[in-house]
């Protein structure tokens, strides 16, 4: 951004503060009683923001009260000295700290299990977005959440600079005249700006104008890493399946011979590289991928093999992991198909080892990051097609824990999944649930993948066995 730019946005974010610091005295009102506002408050509540929380841009305190239901502890920062003392004498209540500060300036002293911004998101200007969250991100504990309400309605008279400009203007209710930034976010743009900046936020529409987000930091790998993994695997899953019969049955796949796990694997690689390199938008048909025929002999067979990582790899990296392209996911990216794939390429080289009597082994954050794709296929695929055993996983409201016990994985090794009437959601996070599963990550892995049962692995069951026994059943990814 040129000097000029900078200073004039400098002046714009001023006099947005400045139209608050003027407004305090007139009782804020964000509209919440139109409709979908008491979806926020519902929402805001079923996410229980426990322990310490930071609040950012905390205004009259309406949600700081509404925190206080759940928090042990409140820091409120907020620019305007108005806004503060409105706030403290509304909230009157021991547990919260007020900061005056500027949020493009401030630092925080201290961290929180939970980052809250009501209404707030919508003021920062698109080229503070970025910094904006690099500040949340910095402000959590490990294993932290971050929850926002806000709304992107916009009067056609505020629209001073036109639809497509942030900037618009808004008056007192004495005519004075402020500039403001308000930024229209349409939910499913901002959820997949937010994962293409590494968080796992989910942002939901509500009835009315508003929406809300829920999530925390991500914890997927990077890129590199799913690029060295994707070779890696693949030469692994070549190197056992080399002398191996192709006829030989895979008993962790038990519709498969190993040569069908083989094309398998190259098809994947191959038609996921075809979408990335055609920058395709809608799905690519099956026929229209070459180099499909798996050669017999089996030096050729380990090489089309990696070609077909290799291939992907590349398309990937020549398009760059945000490049959008067609996924049956939310997540339309390049980077989407690079993950996904990995993990596919990583359970079959399991299914592979498994039945040529190898040992076999990850790392434990590999093995954390595809649990939470396999996971994230849970919840996504009876979405969008006829998934009948996945479909069962709907409920009440169920919630099962599972634990990965390899040090190190924080957050990373935590899951919260939640059978509900639409299907499963999921979360990192640590906390007593109807059933628990607790174990390396491998472990885990191989159990909810069904790659092992319960019973033969070394992994530990807790709580409601029949919930248990009924997730392990129907966590089958078959379609119809
Ligand atoms: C739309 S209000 C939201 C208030 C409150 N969260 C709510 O939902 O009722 C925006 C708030 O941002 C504050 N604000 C504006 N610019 C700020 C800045 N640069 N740093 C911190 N707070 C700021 C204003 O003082 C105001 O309280």
């Amino acid at each position: 951004m040129r000097a000029t730019d900078d200073e004039e946005l400098g002046r714009l974010l001023e006099e947005q503060r400045g139209y608050y610091r003027a407004l305090a005295a007139d009782d804020l009102n964000q509209g919440l009683e139109l409709p979908g506002g008491d979806e926020l408050t519902r929402a805001l509540d079923a996410f229980q923001p426990t322990g310490s929380v930071l609040e950012l841009a905390f205004g009259p305190g309406v949600w700081t009260g509404q925190l206080l239901r759940h928090a042990g502890d409140v820091t409120a920062v907020d620019a305007s000295p108005e806004m503060l003392a409105i706030a403290a004498a509304r909230v009157g209540d021991q547990r919260v700290r007020f900061v005056e500060a500027d949020l493009f300036t401030w630092q925080p002293d201290r961290r929180y299990d939970v980052v809250f911004f009501g209404f707030w998101l919508s003021h920062v200007p698109a080229e503070r977005f970025a910094a904006f969250w690099s500040l949340v991100a910095a402000c959590l504990k490990p294993g932290g959440r971050v929850f926002f309400a806000d709304d992107a309605y916009r009067t056609p008279d505020e629209l001073v600079e036109g639809p497509s400009s942030s900037t618009i203007r808004r008056q007192l209710p004495d005519g004075t005249p402020y500039r403001l930034v308000k930024v229209p976010h349409r939910p499913a743009d901002l959820e997949r700006r937010l994962r293409q900046l590494g968080w796992r936020i989910k942002v939901t529409p509500t009835a009315g104008p508003f929406y809300w987000g829920a999530g925390s930091p991500g914890t997927q790998l990077d890129d590199d890493r799913y690029h060295r993994e994707l070779q890696a695997l693949t030469l692994r899953l070549a190197e056992a399946a080399h002398d191996a019969d192709p006829a030989q049955p895979v008993p962790t796949c038990p519709a498969w011979t190993l040569a069908q796990l083989t094309a398998h694997v190259g098809f994947g690689h191959r038609w996921t590289a075809v979408i990335v390199e055609r920058r395709a938008t809608t799905p690519v048909p099956p026929d229209q991928v070459d180099d499909l025929q798996v050669p017999a002999a089996p030096e050729e067979r380990r090489r089309w093999l990696l070609a077909g990582a290799r291939r992907l790899s590349d398309a990937v990296r020549r398009a760059g992991p945000q490049t959008r392209v067609w996924s049956w996911a939310d997540d339309q990216t390049a980077g989407f198909w690079l993950r996904r794939i990995t993990h596919d390429t990583l359970v079959h080289c399991l299914d592979a080892e498994l039945a040529v009597g190898r040992e076999v082994g990850l790392a434990s954050d590999l093995a954390a990051d595809s649990v939470s794709d396999l996971l994230d296929m849970f919840s996504i695929l009876p979405r969008i097609d006829d998934f009948p055993a996945l479909a069962e996983l709907c409920g009440s409201g169920q919630t099962l824990h599972f634990h990965a016990t390899d040090p190190g994985l924080g957050a990373a090794g935590e899951w919260l999944a939640r059978r509900t009437p639409s299907g499963v959601e999921w979360e990192h996070r640590h906390r007593p649930a109807d059933a628990a599963l607790r174990g390396r990550a491998l472990d885990l892995l191989l159990v909810l993948s069904r790659r092992a049962t319960l019973d033969g692995s070394r992994v530990h069951a807790s709580g409601d066995t029949e919930l248990l026994a009924h997730w392990l059943e129907h966590s089958r990814l078959e379609p119809a």
